[in-house]
């Protein structure tokens, strides 16, 4: 029998948490999902949290369900982390190559990327990520791998991501009451960029928007390279909150009508060939009408029409949402160099409509990304709602094959594109180098 390793996530979001555990083979460096459970999150308002004790049992509840179904005690995890205490940055570095030879090494990068880490921090904050965006050996710039050139001065530009303290001490906590090791955390955009973008989008230059239900995620790459990271506090609830509002609903019902407009072929509904324009309009009518009755809605005074609900609240909302994240990437100075445009992800991006609105309001090219492929128990999160929480799980394993990683540096950047395994010789001494 083959050795396994388990590593495991917790994906907290304002709308459920959910517990991811694998299996890695260590042979094979295969991941398998052997554990999936996703419950109804408590305690938690725009991707923070507002009460430690319901979120604790929310976190109790999650894994204990992925536990039983996986078979097994997890003793360590590694988090999520969301909501406006996240902030963005980019720094640099500078060292003289230390070799006599001029030859750059290991050592050179990880000193390169040390020293772009040094950035004075607003009071109470903590870097969750430094991420390498790009290296340059003299003069010479846009190098993604330096070791083994020959130069004087090595010169790296990292993205850094930060947190609040008290986010991060809150998050801490309730791993330490539960009993486990906190494997770190994961900021969830970057999460859901993992697994939703190609290196070719990256290159071209793309904008990761992942939609939950308390928060927008936002990660923009500019020539291949991480250049923003924020997150908006609009969510997908909100468009919830509007129907329950416009309609004189409870949220509950409002749930409902807004998750049966995305399932609703109606809305989509084209001429049929030799229809007449009256009688497309009679059959629009008719197919317009929501059945309340059929969703178990039972709180609603009047009759609901699906293009008003659509037109009248939604779109506006969602209107609204891009038009805050336009802004948000023109004062970033990212909209005219992300021409692969935007990949949604996040529940919300399951909205009806939301491409198009997406489109037209930032005029770019907009699609709802779809998670890579794992093996295992995977029928139930190969969906959009699900992609931080793949995205974690492929974050922990690659964390899990270089453990213990002595330093915080993210070295998702030197290893994307890199196979599970399949480290080249380079990268795998960079990684060697800065282990205990
Ligand atoms: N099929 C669907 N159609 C429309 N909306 C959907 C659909 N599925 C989920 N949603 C919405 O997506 C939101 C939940 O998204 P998600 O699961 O990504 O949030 P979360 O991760 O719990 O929250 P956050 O990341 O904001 O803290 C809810 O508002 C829900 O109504
Ligand atoms: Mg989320």
């Amino acid at each position: 029998m083959q050795r396994q390793s388990i590593v495991t996530i917790i994906d907290l979001g304002t709308d459920k948490c959910v517990t991811l555990i694998a299996a890695i083979t260590p042979e094979t460096r295969e991941l398998q999902v052997i554990g999936v459970s996703a419950v109804p999150s408590r305690g938690m308002r725009k991707s923070q949290i507002v009460d430690l004790e319901d979120v604790m049992n929310t976190i109790t509840e999650s894994l204990d369900a992925a536990e039983r179904m996986a078979g097994c005690e997890v003793h360590s995890a590694m988090i999520s982390i969301s909501g406006t205490t996240i902030a963005s940055q980019n720094s640099k570095g500078v060292v003289a190559v230390a070799s006599p030879t001029q030859e750059i090494t290991s050592e050179d990068v990880s000193r390169v990327l040390e020293a772009a880490r040094a950035v004075s921090l607003p009071s109470a904050r903590e870097i969750i990520h430094v991420i390498p965006r790009d290296f340059a050996v003299d003069s010479q710039q846009g190098i993604k791998d330096p070791v083994g050139m020959t130069g004087i001065r090595l010169e790296s530009e990292a993205h850094i991501i930060t947190a609040q303290t008290t986010s991060l001490k809150n998050l801490s906590k309730i791993v330490q009451d539960l009993g486990l090791q906190l494997d770190g955390f994961v900021f969830s955009g970057l999460a859901s960029a993992e697994v939703m973008l190609s290196e070719t989008e990256k290159e071209l230059g793309v904008v990761l928007v992942d939609i939950g239900a308390g928060s927008t995620s936002v990660c923009a790459y500019v020539e291949g390279a991480l250049t923003y990271s924020g997150v908006l506090p609009i969510g997908a609830r909100h468009i919830t909150q509007d129907i329950a509002l416009g309609c004189r609903i409870s949220l509950d019902s409002a749930e409902k009508v807004k998750l049966a407009l995305s399932h609703d072929p109606g809305l989509n509904m084209r001429p049929n060939p030799g229809e007449s324009k009256e009688e497309f309009k009679k059959r629009q009518k008719l197919e317009d009408m929501l059945d309340l009755q059929a969703l178990g809605i039972d709180d609603s005074q009047e009759p609901l029409s699906k293009r008003t609900l659509l037109e009248g609240i939604m779109l506006p909302r969602m209107k609204e949402m891009f038009t805050l994240i336009e802004k948000d990437l023109q004062k970033q100075h990212v909209m005219t160099s992300v021409p692969a445009g935007l990949v949604l992800s996040g529940g919300g991006a399951e909205t009806v409509g939301i491409v198009e609105v997406a489109k037209r309001t930032l005029n770019l090219p907009a699609r709802v990304g779809k998670p890579v492929e794992l093996k295992g128990l995977i029928d139930d999160i190969q969906k959009p709602s699900y992609a931080t929480s793949i995205g974690l799980l492929i974050y922990a394993a690659k964390k899990h094959r270089s453990t213990p990683v002595k330093t915080s540096i993210d070295l998702s950047g030197i290893f994307k594109n890199v196979k599970l395994g399949t480290l080249p010789g380079k990268i795998t001494h960079l990684v060697k180098s800065l282990l205990p």
